[in-house]
């Protein structure tokens, strides 16, 4: 299904070009119907090369749109949203997907009653790999389906209620960091077993990916495929100890609610 009318993009940045690339490679929209306000002129124009979409330097330049996307840097969101609220209808539906900027900052922005949806996206959806939550307490159902499109064109989406957005934040959009953290780990241990760092890097890397996928694929719960690899007293059984021992679990939890006060310090609660 592809989304209506003309769509504005405020920033095309890392996570913009990123989404527009998505939404374009997954037939969701047609070239012709996006421009892109970007003030930075060089990403501009290789946007428009590259995609062929239309682009303008200023938010305030966009006009008659249907859906716009607010892909700036958070402190820039209030400013971008004000200067784009005169290219929105009643009908318009608006995305936010800065970290951290909660749904009433932007609705200050912007006309009252105006369809908002809040994201959390996270950097794999660079490579259309992305895990993104979408929030819109009390938004219509139509619009919280135009959202979810937007996202799924760069990876899987949740909706969660707003007030969770700092957990995602904390799990799914920091995530990234503790598995290059854990695969850099990895690697490290197969050189001081005497592995080259490469071979180490490329085993490390692609075991991660592999068992992700294969609990995705499966569907089946991390404790049963662990137990399928774990043979009586075996190899991988020795080193379960010692993660056990070593309170991986825990400091993993601890790590994401960590992150998740700082997000609530950070949004002000
Ligand atoms: N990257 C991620 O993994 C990720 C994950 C979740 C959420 N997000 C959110 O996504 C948003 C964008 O992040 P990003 O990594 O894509 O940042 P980015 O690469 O810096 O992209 C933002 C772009 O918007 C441009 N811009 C700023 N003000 C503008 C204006 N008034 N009119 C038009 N364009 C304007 C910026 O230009 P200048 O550089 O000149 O300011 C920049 O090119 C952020 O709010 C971030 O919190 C990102």
């Amino acid at each position: 299904m592809a989304i209506e009318g003309k769509i504005g993009l405020a920033g095309g940045g890392n996570m913009g070009s990123a989404l527009l690339k998505g939404m374009l490679a997954a037939g969701a929209v047609r070239a012709d119907q996006v421009v892109v306000a970007e003030k930075l002129a060089a990403t501009a124009q290789a946007l428009s090369e590259e995609l062929g979409v239309e682009t303008v330097s200023d938010a305030a330049d966009l006009s008659g749109l249907s859906l716009l996307i607010l892909a700036v840097k958070p402190a820039d969101v209030p400013a971008v949203t004000q200067a784009a609220a005169g290219a929105l209808s009643p009908e318009s539906l608006v995305i936010t997907l800065a970290a951290g900027v909660k749904r009433s900052t932007v609705a200050a922005a912007l006309p009252q009653d105006q369809p908002l949806v809040r994201a959390m996206p996270n950097t794999p959806a660079l490579i259309q790999k992305g895990a993104t939550a979408i929030s819109g307490d009390g938004v219509a159902a139509n619009y919280m389906d135009i959202a979810r499109q937007v996202f799924e064109a760069v990876g899987v989406v949740v909706q969660v209620p707003e007030k969770l957005m700092d957990a995602v934040t904390a799990l799914s959009g920091s995530g990234p960091a503790y598995v290059f953290v854990i695969i850099e780990a990895l690697a490290d241990a197969g050189v001081r077993q005497g592995l080259d760092r490469q071979t180490a890097m490329t085993l490390a890397a692609h075991t991660v990916a592999g068992a992700a996928e294969m609990l995705i694929a499966t569907g089946r719960h991390p404790g049963e495929l662990k137990d399928l690899v774990s043979s009586p007293g075996g190899t991988t059984i020795c080193a379960l100890h010692e993660l056990e021992r070593g309170g991986l679990r825990g400091v993993l939890i601890n790590a994401v609610d960590a992150a998740t006060c700082r997000g609530k310090e950070l949004g002000g609660d």
